[in-house]
């Protein structure tokens, strides 16, 4: 009897597990429909090399997100030298983060073209080697901080890119997921550190609003500025901070330029976007 009945529970368990069997079936459908999708870009074919000390270039570049959808960006041209810091302001809806999409190639433009060092993106073999982005919300997983940071970049030197981070923290100590042991400050200089370890030549920053207190902020700038030095940045920027240190300024208004130049030149357009900002 005491055999039959502890047979009779690995039996129980089956018809518990079949009780999840619906959940479980389309918890993988949703895995298989996420790994099986069709990529947005075609994969990179006749592959050229990118040139040292890149710059980006935007050529008269169009774009809309759905064939029958409104014409989002509408022949955006600019540059951002190399050793030089681009800022990208523009009111929300403008097409400022459309222009970040398309430089990482999440999307190919309709129109128009991007170049990366010489090379237009749908030929470069590895972007991601080239062109990192430190984004406005950045994901920490639950691990160490150097696990965080050698994400993107396996062989990565973590104690110099902590170091231009501007982050003294312990590379072993580890952080809850989604980094909520750090305080934000940290968290944004952890996402730096972790761009900057990839060793990419080509920078994008879509500057975070949150409040950050004003150390966090100044150490913040103090990386950012280090970081800068020796590479092509591209920020959007929503600080006035940021747009005054900026090398070079481009308004988008509507998908397209309406104006650039240095902040001298442009102060009086810009000064409605950033209305009680010091
Ligand atoms: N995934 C998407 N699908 C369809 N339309 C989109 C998508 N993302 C953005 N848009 C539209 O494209 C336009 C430009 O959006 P974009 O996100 O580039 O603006 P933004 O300048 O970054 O604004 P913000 O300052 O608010 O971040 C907006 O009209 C927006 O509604
Ligand atoms: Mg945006």
């Amino acid at each position: 009897m005491v055999l039959a009945a502890s047979s009779l529970g690995p039996a129980a368990q089956v018809a518990l597990l079949l009780k999840e069997y619906g959940t479980l079936r389309a918890a993988a459908d949703r895995v298989h429909t996420l790994v099986t999708a069709p990529a947005n870009v075609p994969a990179p074919r006749e592959v050229l090399e990118v040139a040292d000390r890149p710059e980006v270039v935007f050529e008269d570049v169009r774009f809309r997100y759905t064939p029958d959808g409104p014409e989002v960006l509408r022949g955006v041209s600019f540059r951002v030298p190399y050793g030089k810091t681009v800022a990208l302001v523009g009111a929300s809806g403008a097409g400022k983060s459309t222009c970040v999409s398309l430089l990482l190639r999440y999307w190919d433009p309709d129109g128009g073209r991007i170049l990366v060092g010489g090379v237009p993106l749908p030929r470069i073999a590895d972007l991601h080697r080239h062109v990192t982005v430190v984004p406005q919300d950045v994901h920490l997983f639950a691990g160490t901080i150097e696990q965080n940071v050698r994400l993107g970049a396996p062989g990565a030197d973590v104690a110099s890119a902590l170091r231009v981070a501007q982050l003294a923290i312990d590379p072993e100590l580890v952080v809850g997921e989604r980094g909520v042991t750090l305080s934000g400050g940290q968290r944004a200089r952890v996402a730096v550190a972790r761009a900057l370890a990839t060793g990419a030549p080509v920078l994008v920053l879509d500057e975070a609003v949150a409040n950050l207190d004003t150390d966090n902020e100044a150490r913040l700038v103090e990386a950012l500025q280090e970081a800068a030095a020796g590479r092509a940045t591209l920020v959007i920027a929503h600080r006035l901070s940021t747009i005054r240190r900026a090398d070079h300024i481009v308004l988008l208004e509507e998908g397209r330029v309406a104006a650039e130049g240095s902040y001298a030149e442009l102060s009086e357009r810009l000064s409605h976007l950033f209305v009680g900002q010091p």
